[in-house]
């Protein structure tokens, strides 16, 4: 009989070293490329589709929740409680990662309430687990690396339909749990969590479950089980839907790659899919630009396709591979779904434009160079400019006013010039991190360290940019 073989997908494990050893780890990844006046387009933010989407969302809870209520005792209840169970568990899931990533809504608190919300209603801590999706980001389906790999090799078949239940999950999570309540972070934890979140944590995860006791002490006193059905339980019940879509975001692809073509899938759904799901169908656009709000996805699918793997015709069309593959990986881990790629020239990098000054006062030890005209620079927008071996970013506000800072992001390095421009802050293009670009300061997780900003003026019609010395300069 054959040993199957199984990698270490633990954080604290070996294959993270290995990882970093073979430049995975926070390593560049393709992307397809998308002109940026495309790209500004697309990741323009408002609050109308998702307030409408949130507003019919709660309406629903609220209804399906009050008619299981009015139904009690009855079999009536159970058609309600099946609707209001996946309004809670699996669309909760799904507004938690928008929410999460902040795209949503143009308007913060919101995109914040509705993560705190969601992360309640699917049990996630919410503070760890914005870290947790940054690093599945930065290293999606590298193994030791990615926190979020859902089916690890070999995942039995059975323990795709405990996941439907929610039992692997919050058997996970109450470990976690059970930890910050505490007051301890668990190593794998602590792997992507900063020290200076740890605080945080701890009393985030106490404030979930000071929820559920009294949830839990409601049923008790009551004698019934009710309150329990609207607050915890639906996190069990209600979560079949999300595991359905949420296996079809990477299960039976490549591990260790740095394309997300090979490593996720892009599922044509309808549109109910569509809502409940918030466009995360849409999933290799989702990794590839994550600054691209929900609603705009399948405009962005339209501008990438030919770039693209064929996307699968539906929910079905993806387990027809999926299940197969999971089987195999069974008795063979190191089995993946191969994605056929298109022929197209592939050109990835920063979309920004990059110019090559030719008449520099400075040189290596830093000065003034010319960035661009300003004609080339809108309002509104942000340009890439290297410079003796450094990258810098460009901006120009809606004012009409100059600034500039160091062109990479501090918390991965991302080229801040492929990020969204609102009013006088930059988001990255990898975690959605945010900067004041007036003063470089760091005004959202990820991002935690403040940019170096940097002298920009105008002389004539060119923008100027005073670099300091570098540490690798150019010919
Ligand atoms: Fe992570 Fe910029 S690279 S927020």
């Amino acid at each position: 009989m054959t040993t199957v073989e199984h990698r270490n997908y633990r954080l604290t494990g070996p294959e993270g070293a290995v990882a970093a050893s073979r430049g995975l780890v926070s390593a560049d990844w393709y992307r397809c490329e998308v002109p940026r006046e495309t790209m500004r387009h697309l990741m323009q933010r408002s609050d109308g589709r998702a307030l409408r989407d949130t507003g019919l969302w709660l309406a629903l809870l609220i209804g399906s929740g009050w008619l299981a209520h009015t139904f009690w005792a009855t079999w009536w209840c159970v058609p309600a409680f099946v609707v209001y169970g996946v309004l809670y568990g699996s669309v909760g899931d799904s507004r938690w990662h928008e929410g999460g990533h902040g795209t949503a809504f143009r308007t913060s608190w919101l995109n914040n309430f509705v993560y705190q919300l969601g992360s309640f209603m699917v049990t996630r801590e919410p503070v760890s687990w914005r870290w947790s999706h940054a690093r599945h980001h930065s290293d999606t389906i590298i193994v030791g690396r990615d926190p979020e790999i859902a089916a690890q090799r070999p995942t039995p078949l059975w323990f795709m339909v405990l996941a439907g239940l929610g039992l692997p999950a919050v058997w996970s999570e109450s470990h976690k749990y059970a930890a910050n309540i505490l007051g301890r972070i668990r190593p794998e934890e602590a792997d992507y969590l900063p020290k200076s979140e740890w605080r945080k944590a701890i009393w985030s995860a106490r404030v979930h479950v000071m929820i559920w006791v009294v949830s839990t002490s409601a049923s008790v006193t009551l004698r019934s089980i009710e309150p329990l059905m609207f607050v915890g339980l639906p996190t069990f019940y209600g979560k079949w839907l999300s595991v359905i879509y949420g296996f079809t975001q990477h299960a039976g692809l490549a591990e260790d790659v740095l394309d997300h073509r090979l490593n996720s899938r892009t599922v044509r759904m309808n549109r109910v899919h569509r809502f409940l799901y918030w466009n995360m169908n849409y999933h290799v656009e989702h990794h590839m630009f994550p600054t691209v709000p929900f609603h705009q996805l399948p405009a962005l699918h339209e501008a990438v396709k030919a770039d693209m793997p064929e996307p699968y015709s539906g929910i079905i069309s993806a387990y027809r591979e999926i299940i197969p593959a999971v089987a195999r990986q069974n008795r063979d881990p190191s089995y993946f779904a191969r994605r056929p790629l298109p022929t197209v020239a592939p050109v990835s990098g920063s979309a920004a434009g990059l110019l090559q000054p030719s008449n520099r006062e400075g040189d290596q030890t830093g000065g003034w160079v010319p960035v661009c005209e300003l004609a080339e620079l809108p309002t509104g927008e942000v340009r890439r400019c290297d410079q003796f071996g450094q990258t810098f970013a460009v901006y120009r506000l809606n004012d009409g006013s100059l600034c500039a800072t160091d062109g990479l992001c501090t918390h991965g390095r991302a080229h801040l010039a492929d990020g969204h421009l609102s009013d006088n802050i930059i988001e990255c293009p990898k975690h959605n991190g945010r900067f004041d670009v007036t003063n470089g300061a760091p005004c959202r997780a990820p991002a935690k360290v403040a940019l170096k900003t940097h002298d920009v003026e105008l002389r004539g019609d060119v923008v100027w940019l005073k670099v300091p010395a570098g540490i690798d300069p150019q010919p």
